[in-house]
Formats: C-alpha cells, structure tokens, sequence
C-alpha cells in the first residue's frame, strides 16, 4: 500500500481509533489533516509526531455537526495541500440510556456528531472528489448499528444510519471513481471501552469467537487498505474488524 501523493482528513483523530488511523495513513505517505474537537485536545501531537515521522500534518479544531465548522476544515485542507483525496469520518461520542430514560439532548448529540458529521464531511469534500475524479470516503461503523445493544439506541441508530449513507455515497458518485466504505468494528481497546466494567468486559469477550478486543491498529489497517489504489473495486461495503463478533450473532 502506498499513499503517497494522497491527502487525507481524518476527523476525531486527537486520540484512540481516530489516533491511529491519522498515524497508520501517515506511514504508508499519505498527507493527514487532522481533526478533534476542543482547545484541550491532543491532536497537535498527532500532528508533531507525523512531521517528526518525516511526513506532512496539519491538525484542525473543529467540530463535525457544525457545518461552518466543516466548511473551514476543508477550506484549510485545500489552502494547505491544494486537494483532499481521502475522508475517514471517525469522530463519534456515546452517551447511553435505556431508550425509556434517554433525553432527547442524549439522541440529537449522538446523531448530530456521528451521523450528521458524516454527512457534513462526506458533502464538503465530495465536491472536490468528483472534479478531481478520484476520492476514498471511509466511515466508522459499529457492530451495534448492525445488531444493535440495549442502552444505546442513539447509537445504534446513528450507526446503522452510517451504513446507509455510505451505500447512498457509493451509488451516487461510483461513476466519479470515488468509492465509499464503512468499517464495523466490534470492540476495541480505547478510552470508550476501558470506561466498561470489567465483569461485562469479560462477558463480551465470551461472545468474541477470537476471544479478545481488538487493538485500533486493526481497524487502521482495514482502514488503509480501503484508502489505497488497490481497493479500487470496493464500494459500498460494510467490513467488520470485530474478531468474528458480528458473525455470531446475525
Ligand atoms: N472503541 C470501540 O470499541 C469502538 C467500536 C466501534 C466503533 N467505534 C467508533 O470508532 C470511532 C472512534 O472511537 P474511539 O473508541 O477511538 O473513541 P474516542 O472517544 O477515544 O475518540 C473519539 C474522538 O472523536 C472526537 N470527537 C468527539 N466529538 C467530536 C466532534 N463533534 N467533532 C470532532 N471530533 C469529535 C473526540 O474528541 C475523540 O478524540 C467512533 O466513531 C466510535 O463510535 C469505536
């Protein structure tokens, strides 16, 4: 795999999966834009530790569901690189419930920044994929919008939401050479799960046929291959990186 010559944005990349995936795109030679939200966030490191890898970062505040926010972040990806060649929407953010006791300010954030953010990103960038001809748009999933999970309705929802919307992307812009994939990721060591007690840590883990959570770096490299040239015949499809999770369960 080699990305080099490739611009890439990665949204929520300060820490975790996001985090990964910045610095997975980064050594194959991919250029990465990357994104968090918050002054307090570390995505000015990631930043510093490409450049320190030898390659090209900037790192954009901005929050995904705003779309002035979007706009600029594209904005500042073309002034700095001239295009934007490759779009991971990973910024995403739980907030559980029981459906009976979830707010309605727990729904609207949870759709807002994983379902609208997408949208909003996928439609910035999208404008300037088809006139280059050529663009990856790679959306982080879950499990759960597939099969679904008690307390997490929002989520789910706004999951399973990201898979449509990527197969809509993939149809209506395939003739562009533009592809769009999701990536279903079961569980995952980052500070989302470690906040999971450990009894029902070890209960999921009976239901993992591989028997453990993954790492981000396995959803980086499913990430990167679905960004490289050789993925090129690949649209629409939902890959699970969830150690066969999904599998026992549909
Ligand atoms: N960890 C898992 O087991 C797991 C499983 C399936 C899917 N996912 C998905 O993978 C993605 C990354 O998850 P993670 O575990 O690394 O989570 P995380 O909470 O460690 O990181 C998410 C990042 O997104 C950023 N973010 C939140 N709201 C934002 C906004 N409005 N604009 C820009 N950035 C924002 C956060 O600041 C954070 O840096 C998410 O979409 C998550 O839903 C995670």
């Amino acid at each position: 795999m080699n990305l080099s010559n490739r611009v890439a944005i990665v949204t929520g990349g300060g820490r975790g999966i996001g985090r990964t995936i910045a610095l997975k795109l980064a050594e194959v030679g991919a250029t990465v834009v990357v994104n968090d939200i918050g002054e307090a966030s570390p995505v000015g490191s990631v930043a510093e530790e490409i450049k320190a890898m030898g390659g090209q970062s900037l790192a954009v505040l901005a929050d995904v569901s705003s779309s002035s926010d979007v706009a600029r972040l594209v904005e500042e990806t073309i002034a700095a690189y001239g295009k934007v060649d490759i779009l991971v929407n990973n910024a995403g953010i739980a907030r559980d419930q029981l459906i009976i006791r979830m707010s309605d300010e727990d729904w609207d954030r949870v759709l807002s920044v994983n379902l609208k953010g997408a949208f909003l990103c996928a439609r910035a960038v999208l404008r300037h994929m088809i006139k280059q001809r050529w663009g990856r748009i790679i959306s982080i999933a879950s499990i759960v919008g597939l099969v679904g999970n008690p307390g997490q309705a929002n989520y789910a929802s706004a999951k399973a939401g990201i898979i449509g919307f990527t197969r809509t992307v993939a149809k209506e812009v395939a003739a562009r050479g533009i592809t769009a994939n999701a990536i279903a990721p079961g569980f995952i060591d980052t500070e989302m799960t470690q906040r999971l007690e450990e009894d029902w840590k070890q209960q999921l883990k009976k239901q993992i046929p591989l028997g453990y959570f993954g790492s981000p770096c396995d959803v980086a490299e499913a990430v990167a291959f679905l960004a490289s040239e050789e993925a090129r015949y690949i649209t629409g499809q939902v890959l699970s990186v969830d150690g066969g999770m999904a599998g026992a369960w549909l």
